[in-house]
C-alpha cells in the first residue's frame, strides 16, 4: 500500500515544537507527509487549504496550539471557524470527510505529534481499503 500524500500544516509554536521534538527523538513519520510551518494557524484562509488538494494532497491535517495555549491568543479558535468553512467547501468538490482534520499539539510532544500524523493515515487508507 502507498503512502498517502500529506500536507501538515503547523503553527510555529506548539504544533512545531512537536515536531521538533520528534525529529531530536528520532521518532519517525512516511516520507510522503510534507510539514509546512506558518505563524499561527490563525493565518490559514479556507483557499490555501484548498490549493493544497488542487496540488495533489491527498490529506491535509492542520495541527495547531491547544486551547488557550495559542502565541497570538485567538489564531486557534480563529481556525476553527475556517476550517468549518474549507471543510464545507472540501465536501462540495467531493472531498470526504477524513481528508481533512484539525487538531491541537502541545509544546514538545514529539509522539502525539507522530501519532496524530499516523491516526490520520490510518483514516486515509482506512476509507481507501474499504
Ligand atoms: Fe499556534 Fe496560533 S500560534 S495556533
Amino acid at each position: 500500500m502507498t503512502t498517502p500524500k500529506v500536507i501538515v500544516f503547523t503553527c510555529n509554536w506548539n504544533a512545531y515544537s512537536g515536531l521538533e521534538t520528534a525529529g531530536v527523538e528520532h521518532l519517525s513519520y512516511p516520507p510522503s507527509v510534507y510539514p509546512l510551518k506558518v505563524m499561527c494557524l490563525g493565518q490559514i484562509s479556507p483557499g490555501i487549504i484548498l490549493k493544497a488538494f488542487e496540488k495533489g494532497a491527498e490529506g491535509v491535517l492542520l495541527l495547531g496550539c491547544p486551547a488557550g495555549n495559542c502565541h497570538f491568543e485567538f489564531g486557534n479558535r480563529r481556525v476553527e471557524e475556517v476550517f468549518a468553512e474549507a471543510k464545507g467547501l472540501a465536501a462540495v468538490l467531493g472531498y470526504r470527510d477524513e481528508q481533512l482534520r484539525l487538531d491541537w499539539v502541545g509544546a514538545g510532544e514529539g509522539q502525539v505529534f507522530v501519532d496524530k500524523v499516523q491516526q490520520f493515515i490510518s483514516g486515509l487508507n482506512g476509507r481507501q481499503q474499504a
